[in-house]
């Protein structure tokens, strides 16, 4: 039977260093602060002058991964490309980087479920490679976040927590008779609480779909209720662990490395003690990144993979919870 395994994995993170320092040049803020609400020590964004948009980082960090993967580009059969930062409104930063990987009808489809878009990603590239429709998937999680925050005192709270990077990774139907690949996945989604975390403008239901007057009131920004995000963070992400869990019949010792979403340090290290799981278990990279959303899961596996903390036969639960509100976890096996 075909499993689905991942083959290759990249990642990439624009040059330019913003530390929490830097922030307190912009704003009201200060490095103990969000360092002791978030984790975060510094992220990377792009050049401030523009001209970089997901695409440009997804395809750096694709080509890592198609040649650990030994994939020339020919060999996709489809690219799903996760993003809640789209180079542009339409058409969708899957079809910008078919382009530049220079492909000329491989099919290219967008999924914008923020934070969980790698999690939805995976699942969809299961069920493609399960169905015999594709056999070999580029799926890229990328986001430009720094060109669309409120950089000031008024959109400190989310705009400290956000950074520029990209990861791939190459996924590919696999015949095996071993317990491998995606092992199970649950997806959810509540969109009761859509504007809990949004960015409203440029909206069509708005007409005109911006004006002064939304630029003026700050709604071209990302707004946020923090504390309800956090507090539903921290009830879901156990309540789905075990849903998974149980889906693959697996218990919580079975898994050998936890791999959050990274969207405060905080929320991870809550999941950490209710669900009594060893500290070394639950990976961390949001000191240097900060939240880089669709990216935050496979650039976490694929420095947890250079780091030599997982390998052949590692056993892998990614999960998280972010905008629309959708939350949700896969686990996943390597070959041994
Ligand atoms: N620097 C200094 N002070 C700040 C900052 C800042 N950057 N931001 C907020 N404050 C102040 C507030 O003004 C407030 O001051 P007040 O008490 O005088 O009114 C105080 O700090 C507390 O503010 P809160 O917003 O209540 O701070 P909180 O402890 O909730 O932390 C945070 C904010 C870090 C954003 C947190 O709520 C959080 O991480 N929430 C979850 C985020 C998340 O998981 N998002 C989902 C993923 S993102 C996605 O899907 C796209």
């Amino acid at each position: 039977m075909k499993k689905t395994m991942i083959t290759g994995t990249g990642r990439y993170l624009p040059p330019r260093i913003v530390t929490n320092n830097d922030l307190t040049k912009w704003m009201d803020t200060s490095s103990e602060w969000i360092q002791k609400r978030t984790g975060i020590e510094q992220r990377h964004w792009v050049e401030e002058e523009g001209g970089t948009g997901p695409a440009d980082l997804g395809l750096e960090a694709s080509l890592i991964a198609m040649k650990r993967a030994g994939w020339t580009a020919g060999d996709i059969d489809l690219i799903i490309f996760a993003t809640l930062s789209p180079d542009v409104n339409f058409p969708g930063s899957g079809c910008l980087l078919q382009y530049k990987l220079g492909l000329e009808s491989t099919p290219a489809l967008d999924i914008r479920q923020q934070c969980t878009g790698f999690l939805y990603g995976l699942s969809t590239a299961d069920a493609f490679i399960r169905s015999g429709l594709y056999n070999k998937i580029l799926l890229v999680g990328a986001e430009v976040h720094s060109t669309g925050l409120d950089i000031t005192t008024r959109g400190r709270d989310v705009t400290v927590i956000f950074g520029d990077g990209a990861a791939a990774v190459c996924i590919e139907g696999i015949e095996s008779d071993e317990q491998v690949g995606v092992l199970a996945s649950s997806l959810h989604a509540q969109g009761e609480f859509a504007k809990s975390l949004w960015l409203e403008a440029p909206a069509s239901m708005l007409n005109p779909r911006i004006s002064e007057k939304i630029l003026d009131e700050g709604r071209h920004y990302p707004e946020m209720d923090g504390k309800l995000i956090f507090k539903m963070a921290l009830k879901k992400l156990p309540e789905v662990t075990i849903e998974v869990l149980e889906k693959a019949g697996l218990n919580l010792d079975d898994i050998d490395l936890f791999i959050p979403h990274q969207a405060n340090m905080r929320i991870n290290q809550f999941y950490q003690k209710t669900m009594n799981i060893p500290k070394g278990k639950v990976f961390h990279n949001i000191q240097r990144y900060g939240n880089t959303t669709a990216a935050t899961i496979p650039l976490a596996m694929d420095e947890a993979l250079e780091m030599k903390l997982i390998g052949k036969g590692s056993t892998l639960l990614f999960l998280g919870l972010g905008a629309g509100v959708t939350w949700g976890a896969v686990i996943y096996r390597f070959a041994g």
